[in-house]
């Protein structure tokens, strides 16, 4: 077994820090993830008055996906319990079977199968991407090619890990022909199972990357660039969760100069979000 630094780093953040060429920077004793990342706003996303944006997303309120037809809704009394009163573990089985034999859009024509995410059911932190890939696709888990490579190195670097306590999703389920960008008929229809799982796990932190799903998650078509480095509130069901914007790994792939504000983004969801 390789044997830690004098600073106690453990070999795994060392080999990702000397990946990110910042190994000495962050070579410091003492835990890695207790320190807020200087000049970053952590409480939230305030405007000039001090206010919390964006409590009145339309998102944030985001109906349960449908587990009846229409036409039971419509019969069913007002005061019908929602669906997320079932017992966790079947709301939770019932989610997956929903998922698993979804036609709600035509992405559902060319997938091998459904991508419902992978981790455990009461992780601490979930991890949100676009959409499936070929190999995703194939698999029928999220992230397992290069970029979910780099990705599981990534969490290793701040002890985290998709088999202990990191749930990984996407806001699609299924695999965009040529992986083009969803459609927004396609999120629309499908954002909901992420707001089913958002609500059934319970995280302490979402953590979201690139682009697309934070525009999607955040409701808004500000850059990648401007919503990274605060800490924004989803708000679902009465219940506020902290999220913390990245890159995509697969950006990180293409750009490797980025890593270095990706660790920058693990700090601070680490800082925010449970040690
Ligand atoms: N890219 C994503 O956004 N999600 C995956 O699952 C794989 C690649």
């Amino acid at each position: 077994m390789a044997e830690r630094s004098p600073s106690g780093m453990s070999p795994v953040r060392r080999a990702w820090l000397r990946e990110l060429g910042i190994e000495r920077l962050w070579n410091l004793p003492g835990p890695v993830l207790q320190a807020p990342v200087p000049g970053i706003v952590q409480a939230g996303v305030q405007d000039d008055a001090g206010a919390v944006q964006g409590a009145e997303s339309p998102m944030r309120d985001v109906a349960a996906p449908v587990l009846r037809t229409e036409a039971e809704a419509a019969e069913a009394p007002a005061e019908a319990p929602a669906p997320v009163a079932l017992d966790p573990e079947q709301a939770w089985a019932a989610l997956e079977e929903e998922v698993r034999h979804c036609t709600a859009c035509g992405l559902c024509q060319g997938r091998t199968q459904t991508v419902f995410g992978t981790g455990p059911r009461h992780a601490r932190w979930m991890l949100i991407g676009e959409a499936p890939g070929e190999q995703e696709d194939k698999q029928g888990a999220p992230f397992v090619g290069r970029s979910g490579k780099l990705l599981d190195n990534m969490l290793a670097a701040i002890s985290r890990s998709r088999q202990v306590d990191v749930f990984i999703a996407n806001v699609i389920k299924c695999r965009p022909p040529g992986n083009r960008d969803p459609l927004p008929e396609e999120v629309a229809r499908c954002s909901p199972f992420l707001m089913r799982q958002i609500e059934l796990i319970q995280p302490e932190l979402i953590l979201v990357l690139g682009r697309f799903a934070a525009q999607t998650l955040l409701e808004t078509d500000a850059r990648i660039g401007s919503l990274r480095g605060k800490v924004h509130t989803l708000s679902l069901h009465g219940r506020s969760v902290p999220v913390v914007v990245s890159y995509h790994p697969a950006y990180l792939l293409r750009s490797p100069a980025e890593k270095i504000k990706a660790w920058q983004d693990l700090r601070l969801a680490a800082s925010v979000g449970g040690a």
